[in-house]
């Protein structure tokens, strides 16, 4: 597991440009984080770093939204007011998982097991100061033992 310190919001912009970079087809990254320590924030740095050019809102009541302005797809879940999986069925969050683009999963906690293998687990968590975060990063495949 990789821990990093951000210090601000300007430092999670320049962490979300730097993984949008590195994403390919296929990947998954699941968000797990308390309200407000910024997995919507992150994602819209990440579309930007993918070049997506609409504004990123919050999917919560939406479920998903899909972004096709950028370097790659991205599919940008929310599913935190999700009471029944069948609701993901439904919307096709299979498919989505394996695609032909990115995914990011906000409360990625809730569908932990519907998250393929090679899902990026990210932890955000509050840190010291206002804007402080500490982010820990594994691959699900790494975590075995801990969730
Ligand atoms: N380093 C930081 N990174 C991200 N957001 C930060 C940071 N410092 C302060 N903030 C502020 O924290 C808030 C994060 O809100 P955001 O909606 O991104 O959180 P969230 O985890 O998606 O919440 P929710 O669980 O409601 O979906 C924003 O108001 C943002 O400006
Ligand atoms: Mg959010």
């Amino acid at each position: 597991m990789k821990e990093f310190i951000i210090k601000n919001e300007e430092d999670t912009r320049a962490f979300g440009c730097d993984l949008a970079k590195s994403l390919k087809p296929g990947d998954v990254i699941a968000m797990i984080g308390d309200l407000g320590t910024g997995k919507t924030t992150l994602t819209k740095y990440i579309a930007a770093g993918l070049g997506i050019e609409e504004t990123v809102t919050s999917p919560t009541f939406t479920v998903v939204q899909e972004y096709k302005s950028g370097r790659l797809p991205l599919y940008h879940f929310d599913v935190y007011r999700v009471n029944d999986p069948d609701e993901l069925f439904e919307i096709g969050f299979e498919e989505y998982l394996y695609s032909d683009g990115a995914v990011i999963v906000e409360w990625g906690d809730l569908v932990y097991d519907l998250l393929p293998e090679h899902s990026i687990i990210l932890q955000l968590e509050y840190g010291e100061g206002e804007g402080e975060r500490i982010y820990k990063i594994a691959e699900k495949e790494e975590l075995k033992c801990t969730f």
